[in-house]
C-alpha cells in the first residue's frame, strides 16, 4: 500500500523555483488500478519517480507498506526498488547493445535470481507480450510498439507488486495501446497494483480510479477531467 501524506517536492535551480508537487496526500491500496491525467507539466512524471523511489521529496512523507522512505540508504532504496516495484518509462529505457531477451534479464539479474529462474520468467513474460519469437532482436529491429512491449516484459519479469507506468501507451497506434491495456489489465487480474499516467479518456475511464493532478495539486475539478471532457 501506498501512502503519501503532504507530499511536496521542489525543484531549485540558480533561476527559479518549481512547486512539482504541493501538499500531495493520497493513498492507493493493494491491488488498484489508478489513471493519473493532468496537463503537461503538472507534476505527473514527478509524482511516479517519488513513487519509485528514484526522486528526493522535500516535506511530506511517503509509506510503502506502512514503512516511510525517509532517510533509507541508496542501498537500501533501490534493493525495496528491485523488489518490488516495475516502471515502464514513456521513452522505453532499453539498452541498444543488449538483445531482448538481454534487457529483459538484466534486472533479474541485480536481483540475483538464478538462470533457471530467469529464463522461465523472461519466456513467460516474451509469451505475454506476444514477441517470443523476436527474443534475439535489437531494440533497434523493432517498431516503437514492440519495444514498448519489451519494455513492459521487462517491468513484468521482475514480478512487481507496484507497477508505475509513465504513459505506456504514448508512443503508440490505438490498436498496440489497446492490447498494451489489456495486458497491463491481465496483470492487474493477476493482484499488481498499477498506477498509469496517460492522456487518452478510454483508459482513464477503463481504469479503477482516476487520479487527477494540476498544478501539482490533486484536484477534483472537472476542467481537465478526461471522463467529463468525453461524456460533455
Ligand atoms: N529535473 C528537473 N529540474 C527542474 N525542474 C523540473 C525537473 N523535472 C521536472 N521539473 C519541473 O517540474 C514540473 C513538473 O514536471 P513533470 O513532473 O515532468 O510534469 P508532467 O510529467 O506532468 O508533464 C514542471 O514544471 C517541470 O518543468
Ligand atoms: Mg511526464
Amino acid at each position: 500500500m501506498i501512502t503519501l501524506t503532504n507530499l511536496s517536492k521542489i525543484f531549485r535551480t540558480e533561476l527559479i523555483e518549481t512547486h512539482a508537487l504541493r501538499d500531495i496526500s493520497l493513498q492507493i491500496n493493494e491491488g488498484e488500478f489508478a489513471a493519473l491525467t493532468g496537463p503537461s507539466g503538472s507534476g505527473k512524471s514527478t509524482l511516479l519517480n517519488i513513487l519509485g523511489t528514484l526522486e528526493q521529496f522535500d516535506d511530506g512523507d511517503y509509506q510503502l507498506d506502512g514503512k516511510s522512505v525517509k532517510g533509507l540508504s541508496d542501498a537500501a532504496l533501490s534493493k525495496l526498488r528491485n523488489e518490488k516495484i516495475g516502471f515502464i518509462f514513456q521513452s522505453f529505457n532499453l539498452i541498444k547493445d543488449f538483445s531482448i531477451y538481454d534487457n529483459i534479464e538484466l534486472p533479474l539479474r541485480y536481483r540475483g535470481l538464478k538462470p533457471a529462474q530467469r529464463k522461465q520468467r523472461i519466456e513467460q513474460a516474451l509469451e505475454l507480450v506476444g514477441l517470443h519469437a523476436r527474443r534475439s532482436y535489437l531494440p533497434s529491429q523493432l517498431s516503437g510498439g514492440q519495444q514498448q512491449r519489451v519494455a513492459i516484459a521487462r517491468a513484468i519479469a521482475g514480478q512487481p507488486r507496484i507497477l508505475l507506468a509513465d504513459e505506456p501507451t504514448g508512443n503508440l497506434d490505438s490498436l498496440m495501446a489497446r492490447q498494451v491495456m489489456e495486458l497491463l489489465e491481465q496483470i492487474n487480474q493477476q493482484g499488481c497494483t498499477i498506477l498509469m499516467v496517460t492522456h487518452d479518456p478510454d483508459q482513464a475511464r477503463r481504469a479503477g480510479r482516476h487520479i487527477q493532478i494540476i498544478d501539482g495539486q490533486l484536484s477534483d475539478a472537472v476542467l481537465y477531467d478526461p471522463l467529463a471532457a468525453q461524456s460533455a
